[in-house]
């Protein structure tokens, strides 16, 4: 057994660091405060070929490993979680859809501007009374021949506003539930499709977050993904990926607290002693350490098991649902041994924290990775 990274991994994960300490450190704080997306910083992901991490070259991506991605995304949200999100759903849900499913044409036109980041993509599966209920699907899409209209509203969507292509769920036959359901590319500029105001929210606040309203748009049946019925399916194998990005993002953000946490309490001094030498705090550090290792193997691991083309739908499910706790736990900890400091913006740890707990809701919610996780080891009873 290796738990070593090659020297590519490791050349790429300090890349990763040094970007999120020069480029997204300096202004975090107000791009949070502020709710600005971090265009600038996304621009420049792109040039470093993390916007298409996985996906081959042929189509303007990086051909790299799902362990090289994971090492990106922990070292990212380390720093800033509103981006690392963007850097999430391009390459899990979008990119990895697309060249995982899309046909050869679709990838020439959609894919290659997406993995190159030059354009930014948005996977729209949530609704307003769909959210852990996946195959309840509100949102139509009528079959007309050569195209389909599609009608309803989709929430929550990540990247709403910034992105120029879209992934949109849709049921068209009722009576099949989910096998009457189909994914669409749709382009920003359709007719009939239009954008929410930006939600205003407890974390990832630099990340642009709509809902979406379709209004009999036409998108023409070449944009559909894979044949008639498999957009369920689509939508299922595109979060087993996702959810190996989402628990790297709550690794990040646990490792970023900790490290933050353990500097300070080094330096925070009381009575008499720096506050690390207080067995509390001490007994506090360990735990939070100990935690994040064991996150650390479960994302790591979940990430090689891709890599190997072997299962990864419960080591996914597990990391997910692990490291998502881990991340709460740990930023609530982090803000304790600041004391004071903590519940200030200039020290991280409180954005932290509030970054921390959407781990635990999108890309599927604990719940949701324990009913995968419980279904996988039980079987059919
Ligand atoms: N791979 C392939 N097929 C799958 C699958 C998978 N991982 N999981 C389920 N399916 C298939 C099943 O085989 C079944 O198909 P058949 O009838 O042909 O066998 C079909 O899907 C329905 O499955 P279930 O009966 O198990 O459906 P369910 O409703 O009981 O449960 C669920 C499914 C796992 C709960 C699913 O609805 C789910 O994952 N929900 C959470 C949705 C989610 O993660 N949303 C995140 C939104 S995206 C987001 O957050 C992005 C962002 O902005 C960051």
């Amino acid at each position: 057994m290796l738990f070593e990274l090659s020297e590519e991994q490791l050349m790429i994960q300090q890349a990763a660091r040094d970007f999120a300490q020069l480029e997204l450190k300096p202004g975090v704080i107000e791009r949070d405060e502020h709710q600005k997306f971090p265009a600038e910083q996304v621009k420049k992901l792109g040039e470093l070929g993390f916007l298409g991490m996985m996906v081959d070259p042929k189509y303007n991506g990086s051909g790299m490993d799902a362990v090289s991605y994971v090492l990106v995304m922990e070292e990212l949200s380390k720093v800033d979680a509103s981006t690392s999100v963007v850097v999430s759903v391009n390459n899990s849900l979008v990119c990895y859809g697309l060249e995982a499913y899309g046909n050869e044409a679709q990838k020439e036109k959609y894919l290659k501007p997406l993995a190159s980041g030059e354009k930014i993509g948005a996977f729209c599966l949530s609704e307003p009374e769909a959210g852990s209920d996946a195959t309840s699907q509100q949102t139509t899409a009528e079959d007309m021949g050569d195209h389909y209209l599609l009608n309803g509203t989709k929430n929550w969507i990540t990247n709403g506003s910034t992105a120029s292509t879209y992934l949109v769920i849709a049921q068209t036959n009722k009576a099949l539930r989910h096998k009457g359901i189909n994914a669409f590319i749709v382009e920003k500029d359709t007719p009939g499709f239009t954008i929410g105001p930006k939600e205003n929210k407890l974390g990832i606040r630099g990340s642009d977050t709509h809902s979406l309203m379709f209004s009999d748009v036409k998108v023409p049946k070449e944009n559909r993904i894979g044949g008639d019925g498999f957009g369920f399916k689509f939508a299922m194998k595109t979060l087993e990926g996702g959810r190996i990005g989402i628990a790297a993002q709550a690794l990040g953000i646990a490792a970023g607290a900790y490290e933050l946490a353990l500097a300070y309490a080094k330096e925070r001094k009381s009575f008499g002693k720096p506050i690390a030498e207080h067995q509390a705090i001490a007994f506090k550090l360990a735990d939070m350490a100990t935690q994040i290792e064991a996150a650390r193997m479960l994302v790591y691991k979940a990430a090689w098991l891709k890599d190997q083309g072997l299962p990864y739908v419960l080591a996914g499910s597990m990391a997910k649902l692990f490291a998502s706790k881990a991340a709460m736990d740990i930023t609530v900890e982090a803000v304790q041994v600041h004391g004071g400091y903590g519940f200030v913006k200039e020290y991280h740890v409180e954005r932290m924290m509030r970054d921390a707990k959407i781990t635990q809701i999108y890309e599927g919610t604990s719940e949701i990775q324990k009913m995968v996780i419980s279904r996988s080891i039980l079987g059919s009873i």
